[in-house]
This record gives C-alpha cells, sequence and structure tokens, in this order.
C-alpha cells in the first residue's frame, strides 16, 4: 500500500518584516543577512494569533467534507504550545468541526516533533487502510530584539493529510534517526524565548547530517545519484546549503549543478518567512514542490529533519502521478504577497504586544475577516 502527503497547506500571519531596513536599524550590513544567513524577510505575528489559530487557519484550507469523515487523529507537533497540560490539538479539532471520535494530541521535540508526527501518521494508516491523520506543525520562532537569532524568527504552520493512495508523495519506509543530548537550543517553562548558542547549533545540524546520511546509505545502499532534490530544515536558508555542502562532492558536475538549482528552489518560502520551528523542513518541501519545474513523478526526494537538543531524522519520498496539481503553490503566493508590510519599530511594538500570559491577556487588535480563525482571549475558561 502506498501511504503519504495527500494534500499540503501553509499558513502565516499577516505581517511582514523587510530585513534590509532590520539590519540597517541593528548597524549590521545587510549583507550579512540576505546573503551570510539568506533571510529577506520574516513574517511578525500578531498578538491575537498563536500556534492554534495558525494551525487551523492553514488546516482548513484542505480540509473537506471526505476527511471530516475519514480523520481519526490530529497530530500537532510544536514547541510553542499554549498550555502545559492541553493539548491544542483539542482547539483545532473543535475550530474545524472533526468528528468527536478523533484522537488529538500534541507533539514536542524542538523543530523535529513534525516529522515523528508524519511517521506515526503513516505507520497509523498502514494499519487502518482507508483511515486518514491530519498533521499539523505549528510554531512562533522568537529570540528576541536585538539578539543574533532575531534575523532568523518567523512564524506559521503547516498542515497535511497522510492518506494511502496519496496525491503528493508516498512516505518511503527507509528512515535512519538519531538522538544526543546536546545543549545547542532550549526554553524553560519560564521563558518565551529560547536560550541558544547559535554556533554550536549550526555544528550539531550538520554533524548530525552527516552521520545520519552515511547510515542512510549504508543502510539503504543508495546513493546521492538516487535523489533529484533535498528539503533540509530551515532555520535560515544559509543552513541548507551548509548541509548540502557536506555530501555534494559525492556527486556528479551535473547532479551539483543540479542539486543547487533544487536547493535553491527549496529555500525560496523560508528565505521570505523565517523559521517556523516544526513546519520548516515542510515549508521548505513545499517551496521546493513549487519552484522547481524540473521535477518529474516516480522521482525520490530526501528530507531530513533536525530539531535541537538534539534529534534528527533523514527519509524519502516518491512523487506521485501528477503531483504538480495538488500543490497549493499560486495561493501560498497570494498570501505572501498579501502580508502588510511593518517599519521596525511597528515590528518591535507588536513583537512586545505578544504577552505569552494569554489568560490575563487582552487581545486587542482582532481584525475581522483579515484570517478565519483568531483568538481573542479567554472567557470563563473558554477560549474565543
Ligand atoms: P551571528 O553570529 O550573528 O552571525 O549569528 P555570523 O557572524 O556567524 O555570520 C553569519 C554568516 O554571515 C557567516 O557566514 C558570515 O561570514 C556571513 P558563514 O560563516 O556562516 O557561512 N556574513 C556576511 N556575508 C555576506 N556579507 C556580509 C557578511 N557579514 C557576515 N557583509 C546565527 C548567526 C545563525 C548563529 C544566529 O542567527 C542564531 O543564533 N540563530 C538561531 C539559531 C539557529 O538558527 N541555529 C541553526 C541550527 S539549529 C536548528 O536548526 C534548530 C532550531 O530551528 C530550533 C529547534 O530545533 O527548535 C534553531
Amino acid at each position: 500500500m502506498t501511504i503519504g502527503i495527500d494534500k499540503i497547506a501553509f499558513y502565516t500571519p499577516k505581517y511582514v518584516l523587510d530585513l534590509i531596513e532590520l539590519a540597517k536599524v541593528r548597524g549590521d550590513e545587510p549583507e550579512k543577512y540576505t546573503i551570510g544567513i539568506g533571510q529577506d524577510k520574516q513574517s511578525v505575528v500578531p498578538n491575537y494569533e498563536d500556534i492554534v489559530t495558525m494551525g487551523a487557519n492553514a488546516a482548513s484550507k484542505i480540509i473537506d467534507d471526505t476527511d471530516r469523515q475519514l480523520i481519526d487523529s490530529v497530530i500537532l507537533a510544536t514547541e510553542s504550545g499554549i498550555d502545559n497540560s492541553k493539548s491544542g490539538a483539542i482547539y483545532i479539532q473543535r475550530l474545524l468541526n472533526l468528528s468527536e471520535f478523533t484522537r488529538t494530541i500534541e507533539l514536542k521535540q524542538a523543530c523535529y516533533a513534525g516529522t515523528y508526527g508524519l511517521m506515526q501518521a503513516r505507520d497509523y494508516v498502514a494499519a487502518h487502510p482507508g483511515r486518514r491523520v491530519l498533521v499539523i506543525a505549528s510554531d512562533i520562532a522568537r529570540y528576541g530584539l536585538a539578539t543574533p537569532g532575531e534575523v532568523t524568527q518567523g512564524a506559521g504552520a503547516i498542515a497535511m493529510i497522510i492518506s494511502d493512495n496519496p496525491k503528493i508523495a508516498s512516505i518511503n519506509t527507509d528512515s535512519v534517526y538519531m538522538s544526543a543530548e546536546r545543549a545547542d537550543f532550549w526554553r524553560p517553562l519560564d521563558r518565551t524565548q529560547a536560550l541558544v548558542d547559535g554556533h554550536l547549533s549550526t555544528d550539531i545540524y550538520k554533524e548530525m547530517f552527516l552521520t545520519l546520511w552515511q547510515r542512510y546509505c549504508t543502510k539503504t545502499q543508495q546513493t546521492i545519484s538516487d535523489f533529484s532534490g533535498f528539503a533540509f530544515h530551515l532555520p535560515y536558508t544559509k543552513m541548507g546549503k551548509k548541509a548540502l555542502d557536506e555530501v555534494l562532492d559525492q556527486a556528479t558536475a551535473e547532479q551539483q549543478v543540479n542539486l543547487m538549482e533544487k536547493l535553491k528552489a527549496s529555500q525560496q518560502l523560508s528565505r521570505q518567512v523565517g523559521n517556523i520551528y516544526t513546519g520548516s523542513v515542510y515549508l521548505s518541501l513545499l517551496s521546493l514542490l513549487s519552484y522547481s519545474d524540473k521535477l518529474q513523478s516516480g522521482e525520490k526526494i530526501a528530507i531530513f529533519s533536525y530539531g535541537s537538543g538534539a534529534e534528527a531524522e533523514l527519509y524519502s519520498i516518491t512523487l506521485q502521478e501528477n503531483f504538480t496539481e495538488y500543490v497549493p503553490r499560486k495561493s501560498v503566493k497570494q498570501l505572501l504577497e498579501g502580508r502588510q508590510k511593518l517599519s521596525v519599530s511597528e515590528y518591535e511594538a507588536v513583537f512586545n504586544s505578544q504577552l505569552f500570559d494569554s489568560h490575563v491577556n487582552v487581545k486587542s487588535e482582532a481584525v475581522s475577516g483579515v484570517t478565519q480563525f483568531q483568538f481573542l482571549g479567554w472567557q470563563n475558561g473558554e477560549r474565543v
């Protein structure tokens, strides 16, 4: 049975910051941001949005009545959860009018958790043919004003429906994965911003990619020439190049040109959005499928998922017949082009208004008609 990604959707909030303007205000050279780090813009999240509204806004683009009948589980991956106890997936189940006979769960392991969710979904469908799983990866990457990580912030959500006979890509059962306790990036419970050693995190990412690549090649007897492209977790787009550089010399000169072209396609969306943690690797995949016109059905793409702390997984997908018809390229482009630009001082004000104690935070800025779902506050313990 073929199981994989049947539908995919992306949502990001309506505000955007130009990083050349940010560089000038921070006293940095713009090329450091746009070339050295590889980021042009970042989405800025207003205080009436959180991982629940972003996840529901993404999923609402793809859920239809058939999905409502066939979805048995909602798996929400996030590291920007709104509650230490209750899963954000329960709110999303209600917002999407899914059946009450649905499992709902929230997963956490930094940026890696979306991939774990996807693998759980694939295994569930394998054991329950005909049923579907909704996987959502939703996050707000927040490092703080004038910190080294600021240029790599972002916000957004990816939603995917996992089913048999998928329209976009099958998920192959060839994963290799690893976990090792590392102190590169973490966010203790009392903090709204991550603690991070950015250079260490980049090194661990590269090390884990190389280790898993070698393990994958040994396990599957495949080489780099078996892949038409890579989708990397992209905390910033230069990270994808740093990773690919680790293995590129294994390819012929012609393959190298092709893989670099595909890498560029995979970076387009993250360049304009920033890091969305759990969803970033799937934003990279969506970008590759949207911006490369050279991909063919039957071709394989290698996916590398990394989450600080640290855990990583490498696996492949195979593109399905007519997959391009189901890639929401046009609507994603419209979403990004429709964002409202903020000046640096406006961005700072929006950033500081993101009070994370949402039980006491009165959401002041909700604007009707902007997004389907907004968070207005709490009334008698109910989220409204
Ligand atoms: P930094 O120290 O400000 O930057 O932080 P830098 O001095 O290292 O410079 C960055 C690059 O710009 C360098 O290139 C410079 O040479 C270049 P590189 O050596 O890396 O190839 N540069 C220029 N290039 C062109 N023109 C210029 C110029 N000036 C300098 N004028 C850092 C950068 C990414 C470390 C920082 O933004 C950060 O800490 N980010 C957050 C952490 C992060 O994203 N880590 C990535 C790996 S960990 C991960 O992916 C997990 C994560 O998503 C979290 C999770 O799992 O939950 C983060």
